[in-house]
């Protein structure tokens, strides 16, 4: 087009070119004719916008132009913008030229059209599959749970320090590791980047890790994938009060921020935000003790001793409007590196946030055991090879200190604000136990 032709505007910016000419570079997302009108509906990455041409108002050619484009073409469109209640996101744009960059033919159509697919079939063209509107709407609100999150530390000055992905060792035990030829050398891909963590924070006091996870769990539930991305902050002299109320904050300023900036996306995926409203500090805090009181009066067959299942998290979550956490799990459940209670031995002071609506476990944090002898004694329990873990061993013997910090699973969070059936949806390009591809 020449240099003449009106601005480039986003489609969630037409409200202020109301009457004004403009160009939308984009997509054709869906088209319908009415007798002599045709209907084709942009998009551009922003939104969704109605277009109209007329055919006695344009040259045959434009007319014709516009009636052979095929779903997902990729175009310049100008035109003016009107006020139209009915249209899609409440704007039409009245079409006086088109640029057709890529023609798809339309006997080589694009592989999703607006019919039902089955999963598979969309999984497999996940690379397609991302341009729909649900998948757009997923793709927005997790970058706001992103930016969200980081802000939120950001904010306390907590400091970011990354930590490694190629990990000579196990930090949530050794049945779930990834593992890596490494010039001849064994190594694994991270599964949590808490270790490292708590290195940076007996240096800086407050920081966080934001990186993608790995578990090699041959588990096909709605809420695991292989690879994930955990935001992780650890803190010097925290305990585990400290931990739950840091988890508190910052799983409600995550909605909150979601509510704030998210309602048209909320909106696209039909999500019930008078339950996201709700989830406002403080956060009912139950033990596990409790907890299996509450489960065993639901009829659930847990015994005190035993993990939760996604079952019983889901029974247990029904009794709160909100995020519940739950507190001081038995030791022999949890990872070797959690603080026992001083008061209970055989509990760690550990802390699972479980967010509502059967979304399960969204967090996972604890204090730390920051005393050199009992550690070792866990570790030699644990069965965990010394000399990998002798760097680990050194943050106790030059000046502990108590420390904590939890990781959030990102995903796990996706699915929950934006109500989604399984995690699958909420990565662009997610790693299962059957699919690592496209
Ligand atoms: O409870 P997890 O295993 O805790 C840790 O890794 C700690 N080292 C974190 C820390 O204290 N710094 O995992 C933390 C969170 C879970 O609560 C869940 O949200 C998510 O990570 N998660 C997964 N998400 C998707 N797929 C999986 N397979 C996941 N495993 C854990
Ligand atoms: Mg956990």
């Amino acid at each position: 087009m020449g240099t003449s032709s009106p601005p480039v505007v986003e489609i969630r910016n037409m409200s202020q070119h109301i009457d004004q000419e403009v160009t939308v570079e984009g997509w054709l997302y869906n088209k319908r004719e009415s007798g002599k009108i045709l209907f084709p509906i942009f998009r551009d990455g922003t939104g969704l916008m109605q277009g109209v041409v007329v055919k006695s108002a344009v040259p045959p050619e434009l007319f014709e132009k516009a009636r052979e484009l095929t779903q997902e073409s990729s175009l310049r469109v100008t035109g003016k913008v009107r006020a139209e209640p009915r249209a899609p996101g409440g704007f039409e744009l009245g079409v006086t030229g088109l640029e057709v960059i890529q023609l798809i033919p339309a006997d080589q159509p694009y592989p999703i059209t607006p019919k039902e697919h089955g999963i598979e079939f969309l999984m497999d063209h996940r690379h397609l599959w991302l341009r729909s509107s649900h998948q757009r709407a997923i793709l927005g609100v997790r970058h706001q749970i992103i930016r969200a999150c980081r802000d939120f530390f950001d904010d306390r000055g907590f400091v970011l320090v990354d930590t490694p992905i190629l990990t000579p060792s196990a930090c949530e035990g050794t049945t779930t590791l990834f593992e890596v030829d490494y010039f001849g050398q064994k190594a694994y891909l991270a599964q949590s980047g808490q270790l490292y963590n708590e290195a940076a924070a007996m240096s800086v006091g407050k920081t966080y890790c934001f990186g993608p996870t790995f578990r090699a769990e041959k588990s096909k539930t709605r809420r695991h994938l292989m690879e994930f991305w955990m935001i992780e902050p650890e803190v010097a002299f925290a305990e585990l009060d400290d931990v739950m109320q840091l988890a508190e904050g910052l799983v409600s300023s995550v909605v909150a921020r979601v509510l704030e900036k998210c309602r048209p996306e909320l909106g696209t995926l039909g999500r019930d935000v008078s339950k996201l409203e709700r989830c406002m500090p403080p956060f009912p805090r139950i033990s596990y003790d409790e907890a299996i009181k509450i489960l065993k009066e639901k009829g659930s067959e847990i015994e005190w001793g035993g993990d939760f299942g996604g079952t019983d998290e889901t029974l247990l979550a029904e009794n709160f409007d909100r995020p519940v956490m739950v507190h001081r799990y038995p030791s022999q459940v949890k990872a070797f590196y959690m603080k026992p209670d001083p008061k209970r031995p055989e509990l760690a002071l550990c802390v699972d946030v479980l967010a509502p609506e059967g979304y399960g476990e969204i967090i996972g944090g604890s204090e730390r055991l920051a005393d050199y002898d009992l550690l070792v004694k866990r570790m030699e329990e644990s069965k965990l090879p010394r000399e990998a873990f002798e760097w680990y061993l050194d943050l106790r013997r030059y000046g502990s200190v108590p420390h904590g910090g939890f990781g959030m699973g990102i995903e796990r969070v996706v699915a929950w604000v934006c109500g989604l059936e399984h995690v699958r949806e909420t990565i662009p390009f997610p790693r299962m136990l059957y699919r690592l591809t496209p």
